[in-house]
């Protein structure tokens, strides 16, 4: 595979992938694994949405994970996990025994009935057996749909209903910090609301005592001892699915996007290799948990399909001390780093004596993903973790595009503070003004959108295509609409300056405001709410509510304390609100649409600068909204 090094082999590199993209991916994707290779490149038509890459190609995702680097990597450690609590001992796994775990819950999940094409959830604290749960499912072609261990039951039981799972995997509890996580008991009470799950399968980590239900609970250890440990590779279709992830949309619902076999392995090998400018023998830690998008393709599929040290960190950056990310870097020799822009603000509060008691001279570059980097942060980490010797690649990229878009390739790429710069090769973005007219000059902004597919573009939104191409393809007819905003300076780099739609960004995760807003609808003291992001210091943005009761509540505080909780509950605890202020109307429109504008001027403090409100049907709300601001 060719991996661009220098600036103008990146330059040759992405004028060859406009001019040729079949030529120019056919060559990436002639160094997999393949049972039989593919007729067509890519056959597309944004207008359907109808995107396939590798068609009539068969291959098996885990054998391009796993096999192909045996009997060669066999004793490399692939993941190399270190635990919540640092007095407990670190775990490497090889590759050879990667190999074994894998095949051994294929046939665990064989024997319970699991098939090619059938969904398993997987719901499980950071462990290495989450890895060999996801690649199991690959390596009989049942779709894994991860769900992140922090979401509520609720959550849970909306994501197993929506693509029918058979079988969760799962684990007796969670360690977090100095918590433990009853992560079987929220299975538990999501279950009798799932009549499509036949089995569930429990690691046992935490040791808590769990309730078990006779005939559909089972445990892990039991079970894998029971199978062997090898498992053939079942032969998938390129254009097969290999996961379903949810992500919020605009609307309540959490949207199913579907990634395939062929083109999502090929761009996140390729994306890995090219933008860390991976090595044999590094030390690669992403400290993404693997249920959101970037776990799965840079603590995954990424680094083992590149044959990598893939390292995997079960706690928190906070516990015991603000030092532990450190800590870990030091312990393992981590050569490149990749953590999101919340963490360093958070980190950035601490004493720099938790960063300089630690040698950080492993340190080869730093990463950084899920919401723009703003300057400070990128000083400091620069400065304080770099030591201004490594460059930070700013990655831009989302659920659905699977891996890597916009983002300098380190060491080759010009880095510009707070810019995610250039494309990658294959990746064609356009900038779009507000009627949908494609701007070519530089020193620009507008919408990001894709004027071409890329291999690892999700293909729909399991059980809805309809939704997926009203949510990406109708606003700019025949283009990917990202739902970003951006720059592109004079220099054609890109500087991604936000989402446009009603999603906000808390912590490096996305969250729809309408999934928020009907949470908080379920509190009994609730008539309707409007939910929308202000700047907040660590969390790059914050959540705040405005809330109309059916009467004034007497004690604000503890129905604001009940508000939250009643969130923590539907969604999960990263959704509560930071603000909550009550009101007794909403600014709307003559047609009834909240005008979200109006208030998120208000909560960024910002109210001298409404703007026009005489289109509100009761300009007289927004006097009051002003003046309880909290
Ligand atoms: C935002 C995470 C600026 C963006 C991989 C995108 C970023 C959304 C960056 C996707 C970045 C991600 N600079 N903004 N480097 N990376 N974003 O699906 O708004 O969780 O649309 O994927 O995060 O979030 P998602």
């Amino acid at each position: 595979m060719k991996i661009p090094h220098s600036f103008s082999e990146y330059t040759e590199a992405y004028r060859e992938s406009v001019a040729n993209p079949e030529k120019f991916w056919a060559e990436i994707a002639d160094d997999f694994r393949w049972k039989k290779k593919w007729d067509k490149v890519v056959e597309w038509d944004f207008h359907k949405p109808e995107v396939k890459w590798f068609t009539g190609g068969k291959l098996n995702v885990t054998e391009n994970c796993l096999d192909r680097h045996l009997p060669a990597r066999a004793n490399q450690t692939a993941i190399l996990w270190e635990p919540n609590a640092p007095q407990e001992p670190t775990r490497k796994i090889s590759y050879r025994e990667l190999h074994e775990q894998v095949c051994r819950v294929a046939n665990m999940l064989k024997k319970h009935g699991i098939k090619k094409g059938d969904r398993v959830c997987i719901y499980m604290p950071m462990v290495p057996e989450v890895v060999f749960a996801m690649l199991g499912c690959a390596r009989i072609g049942a779709v894994h749909s991860v769900v992140f261990a922090g979401f509520s039951s609720r959550s849970l039981v909306d994501r197993i209903n929506d693509s029918q799972c058979r079988l969760v995997l799962t684990a007796d509890g969670a360690y977090r910090g100095d918590k433990k996580i009853d992560i079987k008991g929220i299975v538990n009470s999501a279950l009798d609301k799932c009549p499509s799950i036949e089995k569930v399968i429990v690691l046992q980590r935490t040791h808590t005592p769990v309730e078990m239900k006779p005939g559909r609970d089972l445990w892990w250890h039991d079970e894998m001892a029971q199978v062997a440990k090898e498992c053939a590779a079942e032969e998938m279709d390129a254009e097969d699915m290999l996961f379903i992830l949810y992500t919020s949309g605009s609307t309540g619902k959490p949207k199913g996007m579907v990634h395939t076999c062929a083109g999502y392995l090929v761009s996140i090998d390729y994306t890995f290799r090219t933008v860390f400018q991976y090595t044999p023998d590094q030390v690669f830690w992403c400290t993404a948990d693997v249920g959101w998008i970037t776990g799965h393709s840079y603590i995954v599929y990424g680094p083992l399909s590149a044959g990598a040290t893939t390292l995997m960190f079960e706690g928190i950056p906070s516990w015991p001390d603000m030092g532990r990310f450190w800590h870990v870097i030091e312990k393992h020799k981590v050569n490149i780093f990749y953590t999101a822009p919340t963490a360093i603000r958070s980190l950035q509060t601490a004493s720099l004596d938790f960063v300089e008691k630690y040698d950080l001279s492993s340190l080869r570059l730093l990463g950084s993903v899920g919401e723009p980097i703003n300057e400070e942060a990128w000083q400091w980490y620069h400065k304080n973790i770099g030591k201004e010797k490594c460059p930070i690649v700013d990655t831009w990229w989302q659920t659905e595009t699977g891996g890597i878009m916009i983002s300098p390739i380190a060491h080759v790429t010009k880095l510009k503070l707070a810019h995610a710069t250039l494309p990658l090769p294959g990746v064609q973005p356009v900038v779009m003004d507000e009627r949908g007219n494609v701007m070519t000059e530089n020193s620009i902004e507008g919408r990001l959108a894709m004027r071409f597919p890329w291999p690892s573009m999700a293909r729909t939104i399991y059980g809805d295509h309809q939704r997926f191409k009203d949510t990406y393809f109708s606003t700019f007819p025949g283009h990917y609409f990202t739902g970003d905003g951006c720059r592109r300076d004079e220099e054609g780099y890109y500087r991604i300056t936000g989402r446009v739609d009603d999603i906000i960004i808390v912590s490096g995760h996305n969250m729809g405001t309408a999934e928020i807003e009907s949470a908080i609808d379920e509190h009994s003291a609730v008539a309707e709410s409007a939910v929308v992001g202000f700047p907040h210091d660590i969390k790059g943005q914050g959540i705040y509510a405005f809330v109309i009761c059916y009467q004034k509540p007497q004690e604000e505080e503890k129905v604001k304390n009940e508000i939250r909780e009643t969130v923590a509950k539907i969604i999960g605890p990263i959704a509560k609100p930071d603000k909550i202020q009550f009101v007794n109307g909403l600014p709307k429109t003559r047609s009834g649409k909240i005008m979200r504008r109006i208030l998120r001027k208000v909560a960024e403090g910002d109210v001298a600068n409404l703007g026009d409100t005489t289109t509100l049907l009761d300009p007289a709300v927004v006097e009051e909204i002003k003046n309880g601001a909290v």
